[in-house]
């Protein structure tokens, strides 16, 4: 009776983690109860209002709520509390959903993981935090998912490149922090990136440094290619660079008196050689490049509790958008990747079809009120210049765009504004 046990714990895993701990899932579905669980910061006076809905096309009208950034260029910023705990020894998992409906061309999209002594009603773009992580877009050069860990008071940014996604839909990011210090970053329940914490960040001092005792020695010839000492200058090689064209004429109505004296245009010289350099051979004294020998850095402590948050307690959107629209749902902390990964299933995983059939749909729409307009508009107007206005108009939305990253201009910024006009 052995065997039938074996394989009941195994499908009892499959199934689901059974011994997952859920230490925050949000996703809406309670009407206004959001507004009792999410507390809105007074740092500013001016943050934008967050609104419930399921936005203009969706898979579900009523799983798809989330709360949504309804004002343009402002700063948002709410956060929720749930039992502080500590990630020791065990994985962290954060997740959640945003959909970007809006076309987003300036707008951050990601979470932060606070202490749980934030003052949540004074929480603001300084507040420390422990990770912040998600999608961030602005303009055509930022679109990267941001994983930022926070050791020993700093935040540390990846060194990987990790591309998030830019279109319409709702998506599914996850991040995955174990305790033998390795990461994956998820989107959609796939794998995008992953490595460990000491290799992508640069938490801790670097391991190996340049022995500062060693120098190249004086003699250590490092040129690969050296003049040809047998090479010599041909003796005719020296001719003017230009030379009056042999081919201009004075003009016939040339006056001495009037014009002064007549002088031919100057023209390049077909036979210029340039500047004489000697041929380069390779050079027999070569020893290649000198590699500055490494030594272990004495400053080199290793750390393995960088993971580890010890009071994790407060789920923060603290925001800057551009265009607003974008929809935040499903959000998920637990301790167990099997959990999230059928958190996303049941979410993410069941409205992304019906949501992009509803979005086509309405494109096809649009689409076809478009050409019946442009044709009523064409009959109307014949030989208008309705397109050049067009062209102006997208060349002035570029030039904002490059703007965008300084609408949102930290406090700092503003202060070498002041410094510089004075
Ligand atoms: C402004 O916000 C955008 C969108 O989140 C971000 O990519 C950019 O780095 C921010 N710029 C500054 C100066 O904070």
């Amino acid at each position: 009776m052995r065997l039938p046990l074996v394989v009941l714990a195994v499908l009892a895993g499959m199934v689901c983690g059974v011994d997952a701990t859920v230490y925050f899932k949000e996703q809406f579905a309670d009407g206004d109860g959001w507004k009792s669980r999410w507390i809105e910061s007074k740092h500013k006076s001016d943050y934008g209002q967050w609104k419930l809905t399921a936005g203009k096309f969706y898979g579900d009208a009523e799983a798809d709520k989330g709360i949504q950034t309804s004002q343009d260029a402002h700063f948002y910023a709410a956060s929720a509390r749930f039992e502080p705990f500590s990630n020791e020894e065990k994985p962290l998992v954060i997740q959640f959903t945003v959909k970007h409906e809006q076309k987003i061309d300036c707008g951050g999209g990601y979470v932060k993981i606070f202490p749980s002594d934030l003052d949540q009603s004074n929480m603001h773009g300084e507040s420390q935090y422990y990770i912040m992580f998600g999608p961030d877009i602005c303009g055509y050069s930022t679109k990267k998912v941001h994983v930022i860990f926070n050791y020993k008071g700093q935040n540390n940014l990846i060194k990987k490149d990790i591309k998030c996604k830019d279109d319409e839909f709702t998506h599914l990011y996850t991040l995955i922090l174990n305790p033998d210090q390795t990461y994956e970053v998820r989107i959609d329940n796939e794998k995008v990136e992953s490595g460990s914490l000491e290799d992508d960040w640069d938490m801790l001092p670097p391991k190996k440094i340049k022995d500062p005792t060693a120098k190249k020695p004086s003699d250590w010839d490092d040129r690969a290619m050296i003049d040809d000492p047998s090479d010599t200058k041909a003796e005719d090689w020296d001719k003017p660079e230009t030379i009056p064209d042999p081919d201009a004429k004075k003009p016939d109505d040339w006056d001495e008196d009037m014009d002064g004296e007549w002088e031919p245009p100057m023209i390049t010289n077909p036979e210029y050689k340039g500047e004489w350099k000697p041929k380069q051979i390779d050079n027999p004294d070569y020893k290649g490049a000198w590699v500055h020998p490494e030594i272990d850095n004495p400053d080199y402590i290793h750390d393995a509790t960088m993971y580890k948050f010890d009071q994790i307690g407060v789920l923060g959107l603290d925001l800057w958008q551009v265009k607003s629209g974008t929809i935040f749902d499903n959000f998920l902390i637990c301790d167990d990747v099997k959990e999230a990964e059928e958190f996303g299933k049941e979410t993410w995983g069941v409205t992304k079809r019906p949501e992009k059939k509803m979005k086509e749909e309405q494109d096809d729409m649009e689409r076809k009120l478009r050409e019946a307009e442009e044709k009523t508009k064409k009959k109307d107007s014949e030989g208008d210049d309705d397109e050049e206005e067009e062209e102006v108009e997208e060349a002035e939305e570029v030039d904002e765009l490059d703007e965008l990253d300084e609408d949102n201009g930290t406090e700092e910024d503003s202060d070498i504004k002041q410094k510089d006009e004075l």
